[in-house]
Protein backbone atom coordinates (compact mmCIF):
# COMPACT_ATOMS: atom_id res chain seq x y z
CA UNK A 1 0.00 0.00 0.00
CA UNK A 2 1.21 3.84 -0.52
CA UNK A 3 1.74 5.70 2.89
CA UNK A 4 1.17 9.23 2.67
CA UNK A 5 3.56 10.68 4.47
CA UNK A 6 5.62 13.56 6.29
CA UNK A 7 9.12 12.50 6.60
CA UNK A 8 12.87 13.60 6.97
CA UNK A 9 15.13 12.98 4.12
CA UNK A 10 18.37 13.94 5.72
CA UNK A 11 19.72 14.74 9.26
CA UNK A 12 18.33 17.35 10.44
CA UNK A 13 15.76 18.32 7.30
CA UNK A 14 12.60 19.83 7.17
CA UNK A 15 9.64 17.33 6.89
CA UNK A 16 8.26 17.20 3.24
CA UNK A 17 5.35 15.34 1.89
CA UNK A 18 6.59 11.70 0.62
CA UNK A 19 4.48 8.49 -0.82
CA UNK A 20 6.34 5.07 0.59
CA UNK A 21 4.91 2.14 -0.63
CA UNK A 22 4.97 -0.78 2.14
CA UNK A 23 3.48 -3.80 2.82
CA UNK A 24 1.75 -5.56 5.80
CA UNK A 25 2.86 -8.87 6.47
CA UNK A 26 -0.53 -10.39 6.28
CA UNK A 27 -0.05 -12.26 9.79
CA UNK A 28 0.70 -9.73 12.91
CA UNK A 29 0.52 -6.68 11.06
CA UNK A 30 -2.13 -4.26 11.55
CA UNK A 31 -3.32 -1.35 9.53
CA UNK A 32 -4.46 1.81 11.24
CA UNK A 33 -5.90 5.13 9.87
CA UNK A 34 -3.88 7.73 11.62
CA UNK A 35 -6.19 10.66 13.30
CA UNK A 36 -4.03 11.72 15.84
CA UNK A 37 -0.16 11.77 16.31
CA UNK A 38 1.44 13.92 19.35
CA UNK A 39 5.17 15.22 19.22
CA UNK A 40 7.72 13.75 21.54
CA UNK A 41 10.60 15.53 21.54
CA UNK A 42 12.66 12.33 20.83
CA UNK A 43 11.05 12.39 16.97
CA UNK A 44 13.44 15.61 17.39
CA UNK A 45 16.42 13.49 18.33
CA UNK A 46 15.38 11.02 15.78
CA UNK A 47 15.15 13.30 12.95
CA UNK A 48 18.54 15.12 14.08
CA UNK A 49 20.44 11.75 13.98
CA UNK A 50 21.65 12.25 18.12
CA UNK A 51 21.37 8.82 19.09
CA UNK A 52 23.27 7.48 16.09
CA UNK A 53 20.26 5.00 15.19
CA UNK A 54 18.05 7.36 12.22
CA UNK A 55 17.30 5.54 9.11
CA UNK A 56 15.90 7.93 6.01
CA UNK A 57 13.78 9.04 4.59
CA UNK A 58 12.69 8.82 8.42
CA UNK A 59 8.80 9.47 9.06
CA UNK A 60 8.66 10.41 12.49
CA UNK A 61 5.27 10.65 15.28
CA UNK A 62 5.18 7.46 18.08
CA UNK A 63 2.43 9.45 19.71
CA UNK A 64 -0.50 7.35 17.24
CA UNK A 65 -4.18 7.19 17.38
CA UNK A 66 -5.98 6.37 15.02
CA UNK A 67 -8.73 3.79 13.75
CA UNK A 68 -8.25 -0.25 12.66
CA UNK A 69 -8.65 -0.99 9.28
CA UNK A 70 -6.77 -3.36 8.08
CA UNK A 71 -5.70 -6.72 10.99
CA UNK A 72 -3.09 -9.83 10.20
CA UNK A 73 -4.82 -13.01 10.49
CA UNK A 74 -3.10 -13.89 13.70
CA UNK A 75 -4.40 -10.21 15.53
CA UNK A 76 -7.69 -11.38 17.21
CA UNK A 77 -7.85 -9.00 19.84
CA UNK A 78 -9.00 -6.35 18.50
CA UNK A 79 -10.97 -5.52 15.24
CA UNK A 80 -12.00 -3.42 12.05
CA UNK A 81 -13.16 0.10 13.32
CA UNK A 82 -11.30 0.37 16.75
CA UNK A 83 -9.57 3.06 18.13
CA UNK A 84 -6.25 2.70 18.62
CA UNK A 85 -2.95 3.82 20.29
CA UNK A 86 1.02 2.99 19.68
CA UNK A 87 3.69 4.14 21.11
CA UNK A 88 7.50 3.89 21.00
CA UNK A 89 7.79 0.58 20.35
CA UNK A 90 6.98 -1.21 16.78
CA UNK A 91 7.58 -5.29 18.23
CA UNK A 92 9.73 -7.26 20.26
CA UNK A 93 10.73 -10.91 20.57
CA UNK A 94 7.57 -11.54 23.14
CA UNK A 95 9.72 -15.06 23.73
CA UNK A 96 13.10 -13.78 25.92
CA UNK A 97 12.78 -13.23 29.98
CA UNK A 98 11.89 -10.14 29.75
CA UNK A 99 8.96 -9.88 27.38
CA UNK A 100 7.74 -13.25 29.57
CA UNK A 101 8.18 -11.31 32.31
CA UNK A 102 6.10 -8.27 31.29
CA UNK A 103 9.02 -5.63 30.03
CA UNK A 104 8.70 -5.91 26.28
CA UNK A 105 10.36 -2.52 26.68
CA UNK A 106 13.70 -4.12 27.91
CA UNK A 107 13.94 -7.04 25.11
CA UNK A 108 17.17 -6.79 23.15
CA UNK A 109 15.48 -7.64 20.01
CA UNK A 110 12.65 -4.50 20.52
CA UNK A 111 11.76 -2.41 17.43
CA UNK A 112 10.82 1.55 17.58
CA UNK A 113 8.35 2.86 16.05
CA UNK A 114 9.88 5.11 13.84
CA UNK A 115 13.55 3.78 13.97
CA UNK A 116 12.45 0.42 12.40
CA UNK A 117 9.68 1.49 9.91
CA UNK A 118 7.62 4.35 9.01
CA UNK A 119 5.87 6.64 11.76
CA UNK A 120 2.59 8.53 12.41
CA UNK A 121 3.09 11.57 10.79
CA UNK A 122 1.15 9.72 7.93
CA UNK A 123 -1.91 9.08 6.91
CA UNK A 124 -1.64 5.25 7.71
CA UNK A 125 0.38 3.59 10.19
CA UNK A 126 1.61 -0.37 9.81
CA UNK A 127 2.70 -2.03 13.14
CA UNK A 128 2.83 -5.36 14.71
CA UNK A 129 -0.96 -5.36 16.29
CA UNK A 130 0.39 -6.71 19.23
CA UNK A 131 1.71 -3.61 20.25
CA UNK A 132 -1.54 -1.25 19.39
CA UNK A 133 -3.36 -0.58 22.28
CA UNK A 134 -7.08 -0.49 23.06
CA UNK A 135 -8.39 3.39 24.25
CA UNK A 136 -10.80 3.78 27.06
CA UNK A 137 -14.17 5.40 25.59
CA UNK A 138 -13.45 8.24 27.77
CA UNK A 139 -10.12 9.03 26.60
CA UNK A 140 -10.34 11.69 23.45
CA UNK A 141 -8.10 10.68 20.37
CA UNK A 142 -6.62 13.97 20.57
CA UNK A 143 -5.25 13.58 24.42
CA UNK A 144 -4.77 9.77 24.19
CA UNK A 145 -1.30 10.51 21.44
CA UNK A 146 0.37 11.86 24.25
CA UNK A 147 0.23 9.10 26.79
CA UNK A 148 1.20 6.61 24.45
CA UNK A 149 5.11 8.01 25.09
CA UNK A 150 5.29 11.12 27.29
CA UNK A 151 2.84 9.80 29.51
CA UNK A 152 3.87 5.68 29.68
CA UNK A 153 7.56 6.63 30.23
CA UNK A 154 7.05 9.21 33.22
CA UNK A 155 4.42 6.88 34.67
CA UNK A 156 6.47 3.72 34.07
CA UNK A 157 9.41 5.84 35.48
CA UNK A 158 8.00 6.72 38.35
CA UNK A 159 6.13 3.85 39.57
CA UNK A 160 9.06 1.65 39.34
CA UNK A 161 10.82 4.12 41.62
CA UNK A 162 8.42 3.48 44.43
CA UNK A 163 5.66 5.96 43.48
CA UNK A 164 2.50 5.08 45.49
CA UNK A 165 0.92 7.88 47.31
CA UNK A 166 1.41 9.70 50.03
CA UNK A 167 5.71 10.57 49.29
CA UNK A 168 6.85 13.86 48.25
CA UNK A 169 8.12 13.62 44.20
CA UNK A 170 10.07 16.33 41.98
CA UNK A 171 9.90 16.85 38.77
CA UNK A 172 12.86 18.44 36.50
CA UNK A 173 11.33 20.27 33.30
CA UNK A 174 7.89 21.06 32.74
CA UNK A 175 7.58 19.90 29.07
CA UNK A 176 5.57 17.61 27.52
CA UNK A 177 6.60 14.46 29.72
CA UNK A 178 6.99 16.76 32.91
CA UNK A 179 3.55 18.21 32.93
CA UNK A 180 2.26 14.65 33.00
CA UNK A 181 4.60 13.35 35.32
CA UNK A 182 3.07 16.37 37.71
CA UNK A 183 -0.48 15.15 37.15
CA UNK A 184 0.57 11.34 37.56
CA UNK A 185 2.02 12.05 40.63
CA UNK A 186 -0.71 14.08 41.90
CA UNK A 187 -3.59 12.94 41.26
CA UNK A 188 -2.05 9.83 42.97
CA UNK A 189 -1.98 11.31 46.06
CA UNK A 190 1.04 12.81 45.85
CA UNK A 191 2.98 15.93 47.01
CA UNK A 192 4.73 17.27 43.89
CA UNK A 193 7.71 20.11 43.56
CA UNK A 194 8.21 20.92 39.95
CA UNK A 195 11.88 22.47 39.09
CA UNK A 196 11.68 24.71 36.09
CA UNK A 197 14.39 26.80 34.12
CA UNK A 198 11.00 29.03 32.83
CA UNK A 199 9.28 31.29 36.05
CA UNK A 200 6.97 31.76 33.66
CA UNK A 201 5.32 27.82 34.32
CA UNK A 202 4.96 28.53 37.90
CA UNK A 203 1.26 28.86 37.66
CA UNK A 204 0.47 26.14 35.30
CA UNK A 205 2.50 23.70 37.29
CA UNK A 206 0.33 24.81 40.30
CA UNK A 207 -2.58 24.26 38.25
CA UNK A 208 -1.47 20.39 37.08
CA UNK A 209 -1.10 19.69 41.15
CA UNK A 210 2.51 21.09 42.13
CA UNK A 211 2.47 22.17 45.51
CA UNK A 212 5.78 24.18 45.00
CA UNK A 213 7.97 25.73 42.00
CA UNK A 214 11.67 25.91 42.00
CA UNK A 215 13.12 28.38 39.55
CA UNK A 216 16.67 26.56 39.29
CA UNK A 217 18.17 29.07 37.57
CA UNK A 218 18.02 31.08 40.62
CA UNK A 219 20.99 31.03 43.37
CA UNK A 220 20.55 29.19 46.07
CA UNK A 221 17.04 27.61 44.44
CA UNK A 222 17.22 24.38 46.62
CA UNK A 223 17.74 25.72 49.85
CA UNK A 224 14.78 25.95 51.45
CA UNK A 225 13.94 22.71 50.27
CA UNK A 226 16.38 20.52 51.99
CA UNK A 227 14.75 20.39 54.90
CA UNK A 228 11.97 18.30 53.61
CA UNK A 229 13.44 15.59 51.40
CA UNK A 230 11.82 14.09 48.27
CA UNK A 231 11.20 10.03 47.80
CA UNK A 232 11.41 10.38 44.06
CA UNK A 233 12.88 12.92 41.70
CA UNK A 234 12.07 12.32 37.80
CA UNK A 235 14.13 14.31 35.20
CA UNK A 236 12.76 14.70 32.17
CA UNK A 237 14.69 17.29 30.79
CA UNK A 238 17.22 16.94 27.22
CA UNK A 239 20.28 18.50 28.45
CA UNK A 240 22.58 18.07 31.38
CA UNK A 241 21.53 18.96 34.76
CA UNK A 242 23.44 19.18 38.40
CA UNK A 243 22.66 15.57 39.56
CA UNK A 244 24.61 15.78 42.63
CA UNK A 245 22.37 18.89 43.65
CA UNK A 246 19.21 16.64 43.60
CA UNK A 247 20.47 13.51 44.95
CA UNK A 248 21.21 15.61 48.19
CA UNK A 249 17.55 16.70 47.98
CA UNK A 250 16.53 12.69 48.79
CA UNK A 251 15.08 11.40 51.55
CA UNK A 252 16.89 8.33 52.69
CA UNK A 253 16.03 5.13 50.53
CA UNK A 254 15.18 7.91 47.70
CA UNK A 255 15.50 7.91 43.93
CA UNK A 256 16.85 9.95 40.99
CA UNK A 257 15.22 8.33 38.02
CA UNK A 258 16.12 9.89 34.45
CA UNK A 259 13.74 9.63 31.96
CA UNK A 260 15.56 12.56 29.42
CA UNK A 261 19.01 11.80 28.52
CA UNK A 262 21.45 14.52 29.43
CA UNK A 263 24.36 15.40 26.45
CA UNK A 264 27.25 14.32 28.75
CA UNK A 265 27.78 11.45 31.12
CA UNK A 266 26.83 12.09 34.76
CA UNK A 267 29.90 12.68 37.18
CA UNK A 268 28.22 11.51 40.51
CA UNK A 269 29.58 12.22 44.19
CA UNK A 270 29.04 8.61 45.94
CA UNK A 271 28.99 9.72 49.26
CA UNK A 272 25.76 11.69 49.47
CA UNK A 273 24.56 8.47 47.82
CA UNK A 274 25.79 5.72 50.04
CA UNK A 275 25.25 7.83 53.65
CA UNK A 276 21.07 8.06 52.81
CA UNK A 277 21.37 4.69 50.63
CA UNK A 278 19.78 6.42 47.96
CA UNK A 279 19.56 5.19 43.99
CA UNK A 280 19.97 6.65 40.64
CA UNK A 281 18.22 4.90 37.86
CA UNK A 282 16.74 5.21 34.57
CA UNK A 283 14.16 4.00 32.93
CA UNK A 284 12.94 3.78 29.08
CA UNK A 285 9.21 3.72 28.31
CA UNK A 286 6.52 1.16 29.45
CA UNK A 287 5.94 -2.94 28.99
CA UNK A 288 2.62 -3.57 27.45
CA UNK A 289 1.09 -4.25 31.10
CA UNK A 290 1.50 -1.35 32.42
CA UNK A 291 0.70 0.91 29.32
CA UNK A 292 -2.86 -0.89 29.93
CA UNK A 293 -2.52 0.13 34.03
CA UNK A 294 -1.64 3.82 32.70
CA UNK A 295 -4.70 4.18 30.15
CA UNK A 296 -6.97 2.96 33.09
CA UNK A 297 -5.41 5.11 35.78
CA UNK A 298 -6.18 8.55 32.93
CA UNK A 299 -9.53 7.15 32.61
CA UNK A 300 -10.31 6.73 36.22
CA UNK A 301 -8.35 9.63 37.64
CA UNK A 302 -9.15 12.14 34.64
CA UNK A 303 -5.20 12.40 33.47
CA UNK A 304 -4.77 14.37 29.86
CA UNK A 305 -1.84 16.35 28.51
CA UNK A 306 -2.45 19.63 27.89
CA UNK A 307 -2.12 20.13 23.91
CA UNK A 308 -1.80 22.28 21.47
CA UNK A 309 -3.49 21.13 17.98
CA UNK A 310 -2.45 21.67 14.60
CA UNK A 311 -3.48 20.22 10.85
CA UNK A 312 -1.14 17.46 9.57
CA UNK A 313 0.14 19.50 6.89
CA UNK A 314 0.89 22.29 9.34
CA UNK A 315 4.10 20.00 10.89
CA UNK A 316 7.00 22.20 10.57
CA UNK A 317 4.98 25.14 12.28
CA UNK A 318 4.63 22.13 15.22
CA UNK A 319 7.92 21.01 14.82
CA UNK A 320 9.59 24.46 15.03
CA UNK A 321 7.35 24.81 18.25
CA UNK A 322 8.59 21.52 19.63
CA UNK A 323 12.13 22.77 19.16
CA UNK A 324 12.12 26.09 20.44
CA UNK A 325 10.60 25.19 23.47
CA UNK A 326 7.10 27.26 23.36
CA UNK A 327 4.48 24.55 22.92
CA UNK A 328 2.66 24.51 26.10
CA UNK A 329 2.61 21.26 26.57
CA UNK A 330 2.26 18.86 24.09
CA UNK A 331 1.82 19.77 20.18
CA UNK A 332 -0.40 17.26 18.45
CA UNK A 333 -1.23 16.93 14.54
CA UNK A 334 -4.69 16.08 13.84
CA UNK A 335 -5.47 14.00 10.20
N1 LIG B 1 13.06 7.44 28.59
C1 LIG B 1 12.18 7.37 27.59
O1 LIG B 1 11.68 6.29 27.27
C2 LIG B 1 11.75 8.62 26.92
C3 LIG B 1 10.50 8.68 26.29
C4 LIG B 1 10.09 9.88 25.74
C5 LIG B 1 10.93 10.99 25.74
N2 LIG B 1 12.16 10.87 26.32
C6 LIG B 1 13.08 12.02 26.39
O2 LIG B 1 12.63 12.90 27.42
C7 LIG B 1 13.10 14.21 27.13
C8 LIG B 1 11.94 15.19 27.28
O3 LIG B 1 10.99 15.00 26.24
P1 LIG B 1 9.74 15.99 26.10
O4 LIG B 1 8.99 15.53 24.91
O5 LIG B 1 9.08 16.14 27.41
O6 LIG B 1 10.51 17.37 25.76
P2 LIG B 1 9.97 18.86 25.87
O7 LIG B 1 8.50 18.90 25.74
O8 LIG B 1 10.81 19.64 24.94
O9 LIG B 1 10.30 19.28 27.40
C9 LIG B 1 11.58 19.32 27.91
C10 LIG B 1 11.62 20.32 29.06
O10 LIG B 1 12.89 20.25 29.68
C11 LIG B 1 13.24 21.54 30.19
N3 LIG B 1 14.58 21.95 29.75
C12 LIG B 1 15.55 22.36 30.59
N4 LIG B 1 16.67 22.59 29.93
C13 LIG B 1 16.43 22.33 28.63
C14 LIG B 1 17.21 22.40 27.45
N5 LIG B 1 18.49 22.77 27.45
N6 LIG B 1 16.62 22.06 26.27
C15 LIG B 1 15.32 21.67 26.23
N7 LIG B 1 14.54 21.58 27.35
C16 LIG B 1 15.09 21.92 28.52
C17 LIG B 1 12.16 22.49 29.76
O11 LIG B 1 11.30 22.61 30.89
P3 LIG B 1 11.39 23.89 31.86
O12 LIG B 1 11.00 25.06 31.00
O13 LIG B 1 10.40 23.58 32.91
O14 LIG B 1 12.79 23.96 32.38
C18 LIG B 1 11.43 21.75 28.65
O15 LIG B 1 10.08 22.13 28.59
C19 LIG B 1 13.70 14.14 25.74
O16 LIG B 1 15.10 13.98 25.85
C20 LIG B 1 13.10 12.88 25.15
O17 LIG B 1 13.90 12.31 24.14
C21 LIG B 1 12.57 9.72 26.92
ZN1 LIG C 1 8.56 9.73 22.73
ZN1 LIG D 1 12.02 -10.24 24.03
Amino acid sequence: MNLHTFAATSIGANLEPKSIEVEPNGTTDIVIKVTHCGICHSDLHMIDNDWGMSNYPLVPGHEVVGEVVELGSQIKHLKKGQRVGVGWQRSACLQCDDCLNGNENLCDENQSTIGNGYGGFADHLIIDGRFAFALPDGVESKHAGPLMCGGITVYSALRHAGMTSGQRIGVIGIGGLGHMAVKFASQLGNEVVAFTTSADKFDEAASYGASEAVNVKEENAFEKLQRKPLDIIISTVPASIDANAYVNLLASDGTLTFVGVPEKPLEIELFPLLMKRRRIMASPIGGRGIMRDMLKVCDTHGVRPVIEEFAMKDVNTAMKKVRDGSVRYRAVLKN
